[in-house]
């Protein structure tokens, strides 16, 4: 069955810590947190102070669109970094577009206790992934142009999902972007591990019901 991991940002951030709380009742499989450097991607969202405020006993999965996410990643495998070595397992994705050298960073994220991942963008060629497959753990196919939530969900993404599992079929695959009850069954026909959703889950007016609606 698909995790599903909750993203907070289409939360209400005056209650985020309700906001967690009330969606890991409602069976999340993790917290996704859409880390945007307003460079990257076109929208500035939040980082680590806030993040370090959030409670939580779920496995935190960190998307980085930032540019040079080697800086985020340092803070990530300081000795005072409360996520390090921590007794979840929490992911880190960062962008293949974002950086021409991030395989020290992927190398250095794994050493230090997390899984390490790769997001592509919609328009980026899968074959881009290539020379990173060997150094993660998954791969999370954007299927939708980062920096917003609410995006209509782009169908010809759903290709690469077959790809990546050809490459390699033990690595976890997610889409993130426009996921809801309208391209879930689209969606239900690839191999993906784990969706992500933020409009559709915070929008709803029950959690427990939308994240269930998900599954398959
Ligand atoms: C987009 C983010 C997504 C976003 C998804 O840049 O990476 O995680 O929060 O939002 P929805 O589920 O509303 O498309
Ligand atoms: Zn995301």
């Amino acid at each position: 069955m698909v995790d599903i991991l909750g993203s907070i940002l289409s939360a209400d951030f005056g209650s985020l810590q309700l906001e967690v709380d009330k969606i890991t009742d409602a069976s999340v499989d993790g917290i996704h947190l859409d880390v945007m450097d307003g460079n990257f991607v076109p929208n500035i969202s939040f980082g680590l102070p806030v993040i370090n405020k959030i409670e939580t006993d779920l496995p935190l999965d960190f998307h980085l669109m930032i540019r040079n996410p080697e800086t985020f990643v340092r803070h990530l495998v300081d000795e005072d970094c409360r996520f390090r070595r921590s007794k979840f397992k929490h992911s880190v994705t960062l962008h293949a577009e974002a950086s021409a050298e991030i395989d020290d960073d992927l190398e250095m994220l794994r050493a230090y206790g997390y899984s390490p991942r790769i997001a592509i963008n919609p328009a980026t060629p899968v074959t881009a992934l290539e020379k990173f497959l060997p150094l993660v753990d998954g791969v999370l196919v954007m299927s939708v142009n980062p920096g917003f939530a609410g995006q209509k969900f782009i169908e010809g993404v759903l290709s690469k999902v077959a790809y990546i599992k050809e490459q390699n079929p033990k690595l976890l695959v997610g889409l993130d972007g426009g996921v809801n009850d309208k391209s879930l069954p689209l969606i239900a026909k690839t191999e993906c591990d784990y969706l992500v959703s933020a409009s559709y889950l915070f929008n709803s007016n029950n959690y427990a019901v939308a994240v269930d609606s998900l599954r398959f």
